[in-house]
């Protein structure tokens, strides 16, 4: 029986007063998602079971019961305040998907700091410019990544701490740099966790656009009432669930529902810290006998290509619900994961701003493949007219995305930057920036996303970061940088560069560029392909229209070139 009795049931007279009952709070009250997420487990008698179960790529396996997790998040939360850290200062967590990033996530939220994910494999151009942004007071990271911290430490006066989980006993530590093993630590039983309120800061999450930097997303506590309810309804997380969300909690995903709609609903969750391979996913399900699984559309198509073969091997049939957010779920995987794990991956949308599941398929309803579903109740979601705003009158349009703002998880605004925020906001409609139709029973169909941003295999990449990267290579004059389309991925990212005066295209300057875009950003924002070319088609006011190097990639109508210079 699935936790959302009937989805039309659920949407009428819906409130959210319905989660906050569940989580015994009041509206006032002190919230804070640390206490949630580990204590309030312990307190209603789960303290002994298994809360984290964690296997690294050596196959070493690491478990934590709900008491673990609460001790051991109130042992860094006490180390953190001991260095002087502040409420609402941010911390950075710049770790692989290691024990000490879902601890130490939730131990940053009982002191009552800023808990700033970024993703491991950043580059330190990355880095620096969202901690710059932040103004960062410590970043927790491992050995093998902090060499990229030290490299910008200079630039990072008000970084106070670079706090190394595993950094060798006894080796000298330069200035600012401290160890901390989570593992050796004195444990600490009781911590006075910091009482923030609804509104009190909780994470800040960093996604790209497709002009200026990246944005710092500002999210609160409050936001637990939202992903609670929809890990339990949409994710259908029920009591003996074997939990694996396979997103790294360095975006968005692996921190609403990797840690806090998974440890707010007490389930055990499992997580994997090795490089994909089909067979290492399916041993992993079989071995720990998975019962909700989800993942991301590139993942699911680098399954399909491996192949049904390599499925006959293990025993999934543990397997009882799946889920799928990032990119559009095409319908062919939808109907492939049907007939081989005998259960369909729903689709759900949502974003980085939204901070929870948006819209969705559930449990229970009639799934159309190829459709994102329905929104959520409590969401009030249609698509508008991109230029008066309004509502179609009809079913069937492609138009913007837009969505009535006021759910408990929306982001509160982008850090420092109000003034991108509130462009967000149109005729009462919070715009996500996709596009999309609605059919005659109301079923979302995602068509694309309204600007230049390239999503690769679910990672939204700015075209603008990887530009400017790319400028700074030393051979490069000009660069423009689209989306090209691929089977896995769905996109990867393209340049198109003209080169300065002395140098010459070769396979080798090729690599050059691409490996310094790679060691600068990260593995993600690396070109797959560069085409040297003579001159950028460019506007007459001189600005580089990458919608026709896009068009050309994607095989479409390259429109109204009028305002091309060398027309
Ligand atoms: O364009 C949409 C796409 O990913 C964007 C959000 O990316 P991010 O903030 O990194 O968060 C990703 C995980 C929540 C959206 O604006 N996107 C997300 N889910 C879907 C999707 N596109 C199509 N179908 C989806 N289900």
């Amino acid at each position: 029986m699935s936790n959302i009795k009937s989805y039309h049931e659920r949407i009428e007279n819906f409130d959210w007063k319905i989660a906050e009952k569940e989580l015994d709070y009041e509206p006032g009250n002190v919230i804070n998602i640390g206490w949630y997420c580990s204590d309030r487990i312990c307190q209603m008698g789960k303290a002994d079971k298994p809360g984290l179960i964690w296997e690294g790529s050596t196959g070493v396996e690491k478990r934590y019961t709900y008491n673990d997790i609460r001790i051991n998040s109130n042992t860094i939360a006490q180390f953190l305040k001991d260095l002087g850290i502040n409420p609402e200062d941010r911390v950075c967590l710049f770790l692989d998907k290691i024990p000490e990033l879902y601890i130490g996530f939730l131990g940053i939220l009982k002191m009552g700091a800023i808990a700033q994910p970024l993703f491991s494999a950043f580059g330190d151009e990355s880095l620096f410019i969202r901690l710059d942004n932040a103004q960062t007071t410590a970043i927790i990271t491992q050995k093998k990544h902090a060499p990229k911290v030290r490299k910008i430490m200079d630039k990072m006066p008000y970084l106070k701490h670079l706090i190394i989980v595993d950094a060798d006993p006894g080796k000298p530590l330069a200035d600012r740099e401290v160890a901390f093993d989570l593992a050796k630590a004195g444990k600490v039983d009781h911590f006075d966790i910091y009482p923030t309120t609804a509104e009190s800061p909780s994470v800040l999450h960093y996604t790209s656009g497709t002009t200026g930097q990246p944005k710092g997303v500002k999210h609160v506590h409050y936001s637990l009432i939202s992903q609670y309810l929809t890990a339990k309804w949409v994710l259908d997380l029920q009591d003996d669930d074997i939990y694996w969300c396979t997103a790294d909690p360095g975006w968005v995903t692996g921190t609403s529902y990797g840690i806090i709609g998974a440890f707010s609903n007490g389930v055990t969750q499992c997580v994997l810290d090795a490089g994909f391979s089909a067979d290492n996913w399916y041993r992993f399900i079989q071995k720990h006998r998975i019962t909700m699984w989800y993942s991301a559309p590139t993942a699911i198509r680098s399954l399909m290509k491996a192949g049904e073969e390599v499925i006959k091997k293990y025993d999934l049939s543990s397997l009882r619900h799946l889920a799928s957010v990032g990119e559009p779920l095409n319908s062919e995987a939808v109907i492939w994961s049907e007939r081989v794990f005998g259960k369909p991956f729903l689709d759900t949308y949502w974003q980085t701003e939204t901070g929870s599941i948006m819209i969705s398929n559930y449990p229970g309803m009639k799934i159309k493949p190829g459709s994102m579903g329905k929104p959520f109740p409590g969401i009030t979601a249609t698509v508008i007219h991109p230029e008066t705003y309004e509502p179609f009158n009809e079913t069937g349009k492609i138009g913007l995305i837009a969505i009535r703002p006021g759910w408990p998880a929306m982001m509160r605004t982008y850090w420092k930057n109000e003034e991108t925020y509130r462009k967000k906001f149109q005729n009462g409609w919070y715009l996500p920036g996709d596009r999309s139709s609605i059919d005659n029973e109301g079923y979302f169909w995602f068509v694309g996303r309204d600007d230049d941003v390239i999503n690769t295999g679910g990672h939204l990449v700015s075209p603008f970061e990887v530009e400017s990267a790319l400028l700074e290579h030393l051979a490069v004059a000009e660069s423009a940088v689209v989306a090209k389309p691929d089977f896995v991925n769905m996109e990867v990212v393209k340049a198109f560069v003209t080169l300065k005066p002395g140098f010459i295209a070769s396979k080798d300057l090729d690599l050059d560029i691409m490996n310094f875009v790679r060691k600068k950003l990260s593995p993600l924002a690396m070109p797959q392909e560069i085409e040297f070319i003579d001159t950028l088609p460019k506007t007459r006011s001189g600005k580089i229209m990458r919608r026709i190097l896009h068009a050309k990639e994607w095989g479409e109508e390259i429109g109204d070139t009028s305002t091309l210079e060398n027309d």
